[in-house]
């Protein structure tokens, strides 16, 4: 693994709004929902690149001191191999940077391997709200009491 963080930019955009179709249906941001993010103060994005390809991405919001993630993925063929330990790692970072002292997220019950990356990341399972998403799935709430994830 070779990679580099880099910021989210106009470059990305197309392979991230792919990558949001296949892995969130319903739920992807669109292009111009992606490209809308660039520059805003409060958002901070990690893409990671492999040979000129987006592998992974991510991003968060802050609200004053606290970080909501809002997006996380990885290409199919490049994981279990960190990348998304990576990007949680990047949060970090800019956490320090701009003054998050804490994490939190929603993820879909049923998304196991998503659960299993935040609790291995230092979150907690704090709840659930029913019916949360579109089709009526549940989403966990988790939360970070720190900004060092991993
Ligand atoms: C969830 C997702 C981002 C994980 O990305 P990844 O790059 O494979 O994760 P990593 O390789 O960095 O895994 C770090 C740790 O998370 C846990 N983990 C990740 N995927 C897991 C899985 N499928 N099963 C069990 N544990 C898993 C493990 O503890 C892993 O450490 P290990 O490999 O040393 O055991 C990826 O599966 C994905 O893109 N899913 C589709 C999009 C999505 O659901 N995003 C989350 C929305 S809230």
């Amino acid at each position: 693994m070779s990679y580099i963080a880099d910021i989210l930019k106009e470059e990305y955009i197309g392979q991230i709004a792919e990558l949001e179709k296949e892995y969130f249906g319903g739920d992807a941001w669109s292009e111009n929902l992606i490209r809308a993010e660039i520059g805003q103060e409060n958002k901070h994005y990690t893409v990671i690149c492999e040979d000129g390809k987006v592998v992974a991405y991510g991003g968060f919001a802050q609200v004053l001191d606290e970080g909501h993630i809002m997006n996380i993925a990885v290409r199919k063929e490049y994981r279990r191999q960190g990348y998304a330990k990576a990007v949680l790692k990047d949060f970090s970072e800019k956490a320090k940077k701009y003054g998050v002292k804490r994490f939190t997220l929603e993820v879909r019950e049923s998304n196991l391997p998503a659960r299993k990356l935040y609790e291995a990341a230092g979150f907690e399972f704090v709840g659930i709200r029913k019916g949360y998403y579109s089709d009526k799935e549940n989403c966990c709430i988790y939360w970070s009491s720190q900004e060092v994830l991993f």
